[in-house]
């Protein structure tokens, strides 16, 4: 349902941008109506599944589901800057947009993103201003979390708050607002609204540190991403700052390899994350998973005016982004 209003979106593209656009979406030739989805498309099925929970409206439905594909190019600006930030040269089993184009190019191909996003929300017959308010807070949210992100590199002394808030910031927020657009274009009530927010927000967080487990134990040929980068570029995610609290002697070991500035190699990395495991932080990342899940579907669990039935895709989609390894 997303992607081929991502992709009218982006065929109307200024041409000389078009290009890094479809190559980051993985459409080898923008002429043709893709065939896959580009990404897992949680946020829009998200946003799709919320909105049905409280409606069958054809039209309503396809309301939202532009709101879906909204919020999929604010995520996609997102990782198109993410990894020229994080020097990350591969995305989806594919070059990254910077390495294909260079900085300079890949920096306007995310802003065309970003800025065409609210476009498609006021674009609908029936505007909302309040889903745009949302998706603008979640995007400024996005911004102050990466650059919190930025800032925790290298650190050794990150608590398990600090870590927490910059995943709820960089990724939660815009998971959350996936949720909260569905339930509000779909004529939720305020209260159920909410929950839906609660929900995405604790679903985020969860989504965050299995992207954090991923991203140092996960399967390249998988995720489509390079793993050991988080290590080699001493990011505070998750697992590491579990792993540095710990006081135990790894815990000591791993805080001078994050206090040293030198170059890391495979090795290191490989090392390091043997560390975090030792010192139980890929142990200590999968119970706050666990956890973040249990608090989201308790919000779901809450929303009176829902029985069951309607909610139940929602929550399986949740189950199926908690067994996730891409
Ligand atoms: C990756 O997000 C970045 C994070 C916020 C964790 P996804 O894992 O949803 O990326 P795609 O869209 O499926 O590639
Ligand atoms: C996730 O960043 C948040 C955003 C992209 C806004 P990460 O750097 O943790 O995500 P990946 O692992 O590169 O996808
Ligand atoms: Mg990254
Ligand atoms: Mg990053």
């Amino acid at each position: 349902m997303v992607t081929p209003l991502l992709h009218r979106a982006v065929t109307a593209f200024d041409e000389r941008l078009r290009p890094m656009i479809a190559h980051h979406f993985g459409w080898p030739q923008i002429d043709l109506p893709p065939t896959t989805s580009s990404g897992k498309m949680v946020r829009a099925t998200l946003t799709v599944l919320a909105g049905e929970c409280f409606t069958d409206d054809p039209e309503t439905i396809s309301r939202v589901t532009i709101a879906g594909a909204a919020v999929e190019m604010v995520h996609n600006f997102s990782l198109i800057h993410d990894d020229i930030m994080d020097g990350d040269a591969e995305r989806r089993g594919r070059p990254a947009v910077w390495c294909e184009y260079g900085v300079p190019a890949a920096i306007l191909a995310g802003d065309l993103l970003l800025a065409q996003a609210p476009f498609m929300l006021t674009g609908s017959s029936s505007y909302e201003p309040r889903a745009t308010r949302l998706l603008a807070d979640a995007i400024v949210r996005l911004a102050a979390g990466q650059m919190a992100d930025l800032l925790l590199e290298g650190r050794a002394e990150t608590s398990l708050d600090e870590a927490l808030a910059v995943a709820e910031d960089k990724t939660a927020a815009l998971l959350s607002c996936a949720c909260e657009l569905g339930a509000l274009l779909a004529g939720a009530s305020w209260e159920a609204t909410q929950r839906f927010n609660r929900f995405g927000l604790h679903l985020g967080l969860a989504f965050q540190i299995a992207d954090d487990v991923l991203g140092i134990w996960g399967d390249p040929a998988r995720t489509g991403k390079p793993v050991g980068s988080d290590l080699r570029s001493r990011k505070g995610s998750f697992p590491v700052t579990a792993a540095l609290a710990s006081g135990t002697p790894e815990a000591a070991e791993l805080s001078r390899f994050y206090a040293d500035r030198g170059p890391v190699s495979e090795d290191d990395a490989r090392h390091a994350a043997d560390l975090v495991t030792r010192a139980g932080g890929r142990a200590r990342a999968v119970r706050e998973i666990e956890r973040f899940g249990m608090l989201a579907r308790q919000e779901l669990d809450a929303v009176r005016e829902l029985p069951l039935e309607r909610v139940a895709p929602l929550f399986s989609f949740t189950d199926y982004v908690f067994s996730r390894n891409h």
